[in-house]
């Protein structure tokens, strides 16, 4: 099949790899220009396993290219997908204007019959939006031309993107057309392993099951997150009993994991967008607006610990932070809670030495406010002289460090261990004061804490 991907994103290019690596001939869109450049030389904008052979082998193979004309890019796909970005707007609803944009581009160049597949995380309703905004620029060609659009929400995790868009859980295909249905289901066939895990509904219910999804997910770590404030503030270890409740069957034992707060570009921005659907239509959720400031006070928590161990006025200390990327497996730093501890530390005048695998060039790019920042060549390298480690995001390589190496670099043997990488009673014996959280060790936080984490 011909298909055409507009944005060239973690999905957008994603998606286009693997419909190009199942024979189909795949054109991406991009409006950045440097983009797509590099891309035509197979050169990666982000980084994501696997994505750079499978680009590689296609663009080679002539399945796969990209470009920045619209009207030639349009014209190729009898699919076209919408994968650009949603950000939040100011009040935290999600921002329509370029899956607007991609949508008068499709109507302003179509020339033939389309199914325009929306893969971006959408509000309810958007899929009539995008109807709308095409049928009125098909108006103002004079031209009478069929297009059916589709909600396909994307459940692919960075990280392992490739993977899941591979092999998926599950495909949703909001629609309410037989012919657009079938050429979905065609084209999704060869990534299923079972035919029902393709599911088909409205596309309103669609639009609304990406979200619930990612509030669900989300609010399953807030809840554990104040778990481990209760278990810090009781003496109970939250690993424990997250062992102890992930074996429930019922519960399972995904995402249950206590930390120093989820990030990412999706998280934040979604269940923000969902909370403001929600108030926007007189439902507003509670639960939902709880996730969120459970999960505000969560990311100042690593700043919290230091300013009670510390004292406020940081100058003159210095402190290492291991991961700055909001997860493994990915250089993203969207709305990473390493940005809020770094940010807050500097604020108090610290110096902070970051190191990350993968995310310091995105970092360096992303941050430029961040000048303060050092980024060291190697874990070792940024705790040299540190009064504290930080540990933020659970990269392979944080797991089982060199701790007598660590130690002779450090000022002070002191780790604060935001993802629960180490086992407390080893790196104490090891010499090291250890602060995990909700290991059930930590000092009482909330009484002494800084007025936002008391919130
Ligand atoms: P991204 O920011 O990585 O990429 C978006 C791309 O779209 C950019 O390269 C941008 O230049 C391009 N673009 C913007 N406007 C355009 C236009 N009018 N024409 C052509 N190109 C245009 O975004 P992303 O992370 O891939 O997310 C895309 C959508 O998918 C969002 O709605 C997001 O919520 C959703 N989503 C993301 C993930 C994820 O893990 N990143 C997972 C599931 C769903
Ligand atoms: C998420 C959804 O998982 C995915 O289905 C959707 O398509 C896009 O949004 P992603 O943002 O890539 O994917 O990352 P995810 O693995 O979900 O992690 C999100 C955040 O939650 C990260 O900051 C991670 O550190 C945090 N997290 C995750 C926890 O704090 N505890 C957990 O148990 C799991």
């Amino acid at each position: 099949m011909k298909i055409t991907v507009i944005g060239a994103g973690y999905v957008g290019l994603v998606t286009a790899a693997c419909l190009a690596e199942m024979g189909n001939s795949v054109v991406g869109l991009d409006v950045d220009e440097a983009r797509v450049a590099g891309l035509q030389r197979a050169e990666m904008p982000i980084h994501e396993p696997g994505l750079a052979d499978l680009v590689a082998r296609n663009l080679a193979a002539g399945r796969l290219r990209f470009d920045t004309d619209a009207a030639a890019a349009v014209a190729h796909g009898s699919i076209v997908f919408i994968a650009v970005g949603t950000p939040s707007a100011e009040d935290g609803s999600a921002d329509l204007r370029h899956v607007l944009a991609a949508a008068s581009s499709i109507g302003r160049y179509m020339n033939d019959y389309k199914v325009v597949v929306n893969k971006s995380t959408v509000p309810v309703g958007s899929a009539e939006r995008v109807r709308g905004v095409i049928a009125s620029e098909l108006h103002q060609r004079a031209a009478v031309l069929p297009f059916s659009v589709v909600s396909n929400p994307e459940f692919l995790k960075e990280g392992a993107a490739v993977d899941d868009f591979m092999s998926p859980d599950r495909v949703i295909v909001g629609a309410d057309d037989d012919r657009a249905m079938y050429m979905l289901r065609s084209l999704y066939a060869p990534f299923l392993r079972n035919r029902d895990r393709l599911l088909t509904m409205d596309a309103r219910s669609a639009e609304l099951t990406k979200y619930a999804a990612n509030a669900m997910l989300a609010l399953r770590i807030s809840f554990m997150n104040e778990m481990a404030l209760l278990a810090d503030a009781v003496g109970a270890d939250v690993e424990q009993v997250r062992q102890g409740v992930g074996s429930d069957p019922r519960i399972g034992t995904h995402f249950l994991y206590a930390g120093c707060g989820w990030g990412g570009s999706c998280f934040p921005k979604d269940v923000k967008a969902l909370a403001h659907l929600g108030h926007t239509h007189g439902v507003g959720s509670q639960l939902l607006d709880a996730t969120l400031a459970v999960n505000d006070r969560q990311r100042q928590l690593l700043a919290a610990r230091v300013v009670q161990r510390f004292g406020p006025d940081l100058r003159g200390r210095r402190f290492a932070v291991w991961g700055l990327a909001f997860k493994p497996g990915t250089d993203d730093v969207r709305e990473a809670p390493s940005r809020v501890l770094i940010e807050e530390l500097l604020a108090r005048g610290a110096e902070v030495a970051g190191y990350d695998p993968i995310a310091m060039a995105s970092a360096a790019a992303r941050w430029p406010d961040l000048s303060g920042l050092q980024y060291a060549p190697d874990p070792y390298a940024a705790a040299r002289g540190a009064d504290a480690l930080l540990v933020v995001t659970e990269w392979r390589e944080f797991r089982s460090p060199d701790f007598e190496r660590l130690r002779a670099a450090m000022a002070q043997p002191i780790v604060y261990d935001g993802r629960n990488l180490y086992d407390p009673a080893t790196v104490r014996a090891l010499g090291f004061e250890h602060v995990g959280i909700g290991r059930g060790t930590a000092p009482s936080l909330l009484a002494a804490a800084p007025e936002r984490l008391r919130a």
